[in-house]
């Protein structure tokens, strides 16, 4: 295979590189951020693998770093800022050394800004909209790079076989599995359309290929992912996202198909149908709410009221009365009162969900929201602990319930020296904690639950599942 040749360690004297003359230069990421970012990360992988990179999980080692970074919240953004800061001391140990900056901050103008000006040792910025491009972007920095540190770089050869930008997977049971980019939905508060562009759904022939494929690689645990995964739609004219799971669970063989994220203004009855109707599918629906205000899901834009979602649920629950149900809330949005927030500590009663993913407004520039005034922080603050101590309380009770309980589950790991060294997840995606041997990952079992805490079931595993 063509590779890229990378100058000799012993060039620039530095002992601690992996690179040595002659052999493969490596790659070293890390990933911030949502499971979208995970899949894209893994795509980044592929392609880098395939441009003759060797990948390690070291630093030290590396030629290129990449970092996959989230835009979401402020927090986000200045823990990513952080570790950039920390690389120009890895950037400045060997010349040469190249510094990736990817994912949705790469996609915002103010952040292109940011970098040349107070971060100069990125090299280079690549949005998730342009991933595809990533080796042809890679390439022609390299081409132009000062000093003459990388020579024999391939012209795409590997395009040609169409193993190019193959996925560098986790190992198996569980899988990511993009099915629609970007996001058409512009909630005020929300970056995601602007770092990621609109809505765009990969062929469904395609995916059901990929997934068959990966069944008989040992991989049972797909996840289809989008930020709004429910507005998905075949470009072949193969229909929406009901069509998407029936075409997915015609694979042969025992596996679990789940999806994320839904927009309750998007989780139509036809939905819930497939869902009830198809085996492969787990009965677990993450379907973030954000407010239990219709005012502030109103000024949101999120196209909901209280009582809709509500019943949403409770038709949800109606046919499958095994399902969990997740969601996302995020407390002290602009002008949000103590009675809109009373009104989402009522619906999260209501509500009973298995996990709730708690957030403090953060304010992203160039969105609406941003233009409002924000809440104190010391008022977000007590909120956020007020709904998390609701939430905890109900999931202990929702896992005491399971306690005694025979689960189905899939290992997916196997930590040897701990007392239950076995991970595994239940259909609904709860994590359980195990006694059994490393022969069970990648199985599905029978556990038996002994105990538990609010985020964790224990339990053994007491025979096939
Ligand atoms: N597409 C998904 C989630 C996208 S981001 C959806 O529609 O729900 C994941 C979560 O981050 C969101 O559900 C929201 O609760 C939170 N979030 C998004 N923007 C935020 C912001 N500006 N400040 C704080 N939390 C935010
Ligand atoms: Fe953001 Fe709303 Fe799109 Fe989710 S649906 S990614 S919260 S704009
Ligand atoms: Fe973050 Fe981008 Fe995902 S902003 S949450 S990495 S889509």
């Amino acid at each position: 295979m063509n590779t890229i040749r990378h100058e000799t360690a012993d060039t620039y004297g530095d002992s601690r590189s992996g690179a040595r003359h002659g052999k493969r230069p490596a790659a070293c990421t890390r990933t911030f951020g949502c499971q979208q970012n995970e899949a894209d990360t893994e795509r980044l992988r592929g392609q880098l693998s395939a441009m003759g990179y060797a990948l390690t999980d070291k630093p030290g080692d590396a030629d290129l770093m990449l970092l996959n970074t989230c835009a979401v919240r402020e927090h986000a953004e200045s823990r990513a800022w952080g570790h950039i800061g920390e690389l120009s001391h890895w950037k400045a140990a060997r010349p040469g050394r190249v510094l990736v900056l990817c994912g949705c901050m790469a996609a915002l103008p103010e952040n292109a800004e940011k970098a040349k000006r107070s971060y100069p040792h990125v090299d280079i910025l690549v949005e998730p909209r342009n991933i595809d491009r990533f080796p042809d972007i890679l390439r022609s920095f390299l081409r132009g790079a000062k000093h003459g540190r990388y020579t024999d770089i391939p012209q795409a050869p590997d395009y040609a076989s169409g193993g190019y930008d193959a996925p560098r997977r986790g190992a198996p049971p569980r899988a990511w599995m993009p099915v629609i980019s970007g996001c058409d939905n512009y909630c005020s508060y929300c970056i995601v359309p602007h770092t990621r562009g609109r809505e765009r759904s990969l062929p469904m022939g395609g995916i059901a290929a990929e997934i068959a494929a990966l069944i008989e690689k040992g991989y049972k645990d797909f996840t289809l992912l989008g930020q709004n995964v429910n507005s998905y739609r075949d470009p072949d004219g193969g229909g929406g996202f009901p069509e998407l799971l029936r075409r997915v669970c015609e694979n042969e063989g025992d596996y679990l198909v789940r999806f994320m994220t839904s927009h309750p203004k998007d989780c139509s009855p036809a939905l819930i149908e497939a869902m009830a109707g198809l085996k492969p599918v787990a009965p677990h629906l993450h379907l973030p709410v954000q407010s239990g205000s219709d005012r502030v899901l109103d000024a949101m834009n999120r196209g909901y009221t209280a009582a809709r979602y509500l019943s949403l649920l409770d038709s949800a629950r109606a046919a499958m009365p095994s399902l969990t149900v997740t969601s996302d809330i995020m407390v002290g949005f602009p002008g949000e009162t103590d009675g809109d927030f009373e009104d989402t500590l009522s619906l999260t009663a209501r509500a009973r969900f298995d996990m709730l993913f708690t957030f403090i407004y953060s304010p992203r520039a160039g969105t609406p929201a941003a233009q409002m005034p924000d809440l104190p922080r010391e008022v977000k603050q007590r909120r956020f602990e007020r709904l998390l101590e609701l939430q905890n309380g109900i999931s202990h009770e929702k896992h005491a319930a399971l306690e005694g309980t025979v689960q189905r589950v899939l290992a997916d790991g196997y930590e040897p020296g701990n007392d239950l060294p076995l991970t595994a997840r239940t259909p609904g995606g709860r994590l359980a904690r195990l006694d059994g041997g490393p022969e069970w990952v990648g199985r599905f079992a029978r556990a038996e639950i002994t105990s538990h805490t609010t985020w964790n079931l224990f339990g053994k595993i007491i025979g096939e599942g």
